[in-house]
C-alpha cells in the first residue's frame, strides 16, 4: 500500500517533469524566464544572479519582481555586482518591465541599446554609477511612460537631446555627473506634460539659459558645476514657482540688484562661485529661505537687514568684492 502510493507519486512527478519545464506551482512566465536566463548569460553569469537557475521559479529570483496580477516580470534591479559587459539587447524582451535599475556596476560599459525602446511600460529607468558612454540617445523619448530617468554618474558625452522634453509623465531627470556639452536645449521651455525636477550638475554645459524656460514653472533645478553663462532672470519673478535652485560654480554674470522679484516659494538658493555683481536686493528679506549662498561672487554693498538674512553664517556671503554688514564685518 505504502509502496504503491510512493510509486504513484514518483510516476506522476516524472510525467509532469517531462511535460512542463518546472513544477505546476511555477508562477513565472516561461518566456520571461528564458529571457532572463539569456540576460544572465550575456552579463557573464555574474554571482549576483546565481539564484537565476532553470530549475527555480523566476518570481523567486533575486533582483527581479513579478507582477501580482499577471505574474510577468515588472522589475529588474541590480544594485551592485561584478558585471563586465554591455547592456544586452535581450533586455528589450521583458514587455511588462516597469522598473529597470542598474546601479554601481563600474564595469558595465558601452551604450544604451535601442532595444530598450521596446519596454513601453517602463516608468523608472535608472542606470547610474556605471561606466556607460556615448550620447544620451534621443530614442529614450519613445519611453512615454517614464516618470524617472536617471543616467547620473556615468560617462555620457555629447549634448542633451531636446526630445527628452516631450516625455509627458517625467517627474525627475537626472543627467548629473557625466561629460555632457553644449547648451540646455530650447525645448526645456516646452515640457509638454509634467515639469520634472532637473539635475544637470557636474557636466560641461555652456551657453546661456534659454529664454523659453521662462514659460515653465520649475520647482527643482540643479545646474551647478557647469560653464553656463548669462543671467538667471527667467527663473525669478513673482509668478514663478521655483523652490530649490542650485546655480553654483558656473559663469553666470549679472547685476543682482536688477533681480528684485522673487517667488515666495523659493526656499534654497545657491549662487556661489559665479561672477554676480551689484548688491543684494532688499526683497530677499521677505523670503523664507532655508538656505542662501552667494559666496565667491563680485557683490558689493550692505547685506540687507531683516528676514532670515542674518541667520546664515558668514560663509554664505564671504569672498565677494565688497559685501559688508552682519554676518560679515561692518560697512564703513
Ligand atoms: C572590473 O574589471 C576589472 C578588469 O577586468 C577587474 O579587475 C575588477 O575586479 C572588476 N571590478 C568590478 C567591481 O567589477
Ligand atoms: C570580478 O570578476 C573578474 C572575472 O570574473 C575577477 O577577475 C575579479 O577579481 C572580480 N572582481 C571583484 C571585485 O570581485
Ligand atoms: C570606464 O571605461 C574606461 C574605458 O572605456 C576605462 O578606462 C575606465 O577605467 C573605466 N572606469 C571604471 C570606473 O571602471
Ligand atoms: C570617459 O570616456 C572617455 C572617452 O569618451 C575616456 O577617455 C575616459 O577615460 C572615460 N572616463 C571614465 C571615468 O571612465
Ligand atoms: C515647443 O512646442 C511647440 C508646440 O508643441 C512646437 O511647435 C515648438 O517647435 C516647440 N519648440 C521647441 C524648441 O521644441
Ligand atoms: C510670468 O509672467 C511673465 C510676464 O507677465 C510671462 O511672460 C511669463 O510667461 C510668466 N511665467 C509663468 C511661469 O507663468
Ligand atoms: C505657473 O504658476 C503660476 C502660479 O504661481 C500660475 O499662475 C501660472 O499659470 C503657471 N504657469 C504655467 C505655464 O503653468
Ligand atoms: C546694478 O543695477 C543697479 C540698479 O539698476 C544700479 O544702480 C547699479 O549701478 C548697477 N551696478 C553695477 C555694478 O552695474
Ligand atoms: C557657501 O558655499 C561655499 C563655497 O562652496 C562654502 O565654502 C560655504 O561653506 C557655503 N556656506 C553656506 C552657509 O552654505
Amino acid at each position: 500500500m505504502k509502496t504503491s502510493f510512493f510509486t504513484f507519486i514518483t510516476f506522476t512527478s516524472a510525467l509532469l517533469c517531462s511535460t512542463f519545464p518546472l513544477s505546476l506551482s511555477q508562477r513565472c512566465n516561461v518566456k520571461d524566464q528564458i529571457t532572463l536566463l539569456r540576460i544572465k548569460n550575456s552579463l557573464g553569469n555574474p554571482s549576483v544572479l546565481s539564484s537565476w537557475t532553470s530549475t527555480s521559479d523566476c518570481c523567486n529570483w533575486r533582483c527581479v519582481e513579478c507582477d501580482l496580477y499577471n505574474d510577468r516580470i515588472k522589475s529588474l534591479t541590480i544594485y551592485s555586482g561584478n558585471i563586465s559587459a554591455t547592456i544586452p539587447d535581450t533586455l528589450g524582451n521583458l514587455p511588462y518591465l516597469e522598473t529597470l535599475i542598474l546601479r554601481k556596476l563600474t564595469n558595465l560599459t558601452g551604450q544604451i541599446p535601442p532595444a530598450i525602446t521596446k519596454l513601453s511600460h517602463l516608468k523608472t529607468l535608472a542606470i547610474s554609477w556605471t561606466n556607460l558612454s556615448g550620447p544620451i540617445p534621443s530614442f529614450l523619448s519613445q519611453l512615454t511612460s517614464l516618470t524617472t530617468l536617471d543616467l547620473s554618474y556615468n560617462n555620457f558625452s555629447g549634448s542633451i537631446p531636446p526630445e527628452l522634453a516631450t516625455l509627458p509623465n517625467l517627474e525627475s531627470l537626472h543627467l548629473d555627473r557625466n561629460a555632457l556639452i553644449g547648451p540646455i536645449p530650447e525645448s526645456f521651455g516646452n515640457f509638454t506634460g509634467k515639469v520634472p525636477a532637473i539635475y544637470l550638475s557636474h557636466n560641461l554645459l555652456s551657453g546661456t539659459i534659454p529664454i523659453s524656460m521662462a514659460q515653465v514653472n520649475f520647482t527643482r533645478l540643479d545646474l551647478s558645476r557647469n560653464k553656463l553663462q548669462g543671467d538667471l532672470s527667467v527663473f525669478f519673478g513673482t509668478n514663478k514657482t521655483i523652490e530649490t535652485a542650485d546655480f553654483s560654480r558656473n559663469m553666470f554674470e549679472f547685476n543682482f540688484s536688477t533681480l528684485n522679484e522673487f517667488p515666495s516659494s523659493l526656499s534654497v538658493l545657491d549662487l556661489n562661485h559665479n561672477s554676480i555683481y551689484g548688491s543684494l536686493p532688499e526683497t530677499l528679506i521677505g523670503l523664507e529661505l532655508q538656505s542662501l549662498n552667494v559666496s565667491y561672487n563680485r557683490l558689493c554693498g550692505e547685506i540687507p537687514v531683516g528676514g532670515r538674512l542674518q541667520n546664515y553664517d558668514n560663509t554664505a556671503y564671504f569672498h565677494n568684492r565688497c559685501l559688508c554688514g552682519f554676518p560679515l564685518p561692518a560697512c564703513f
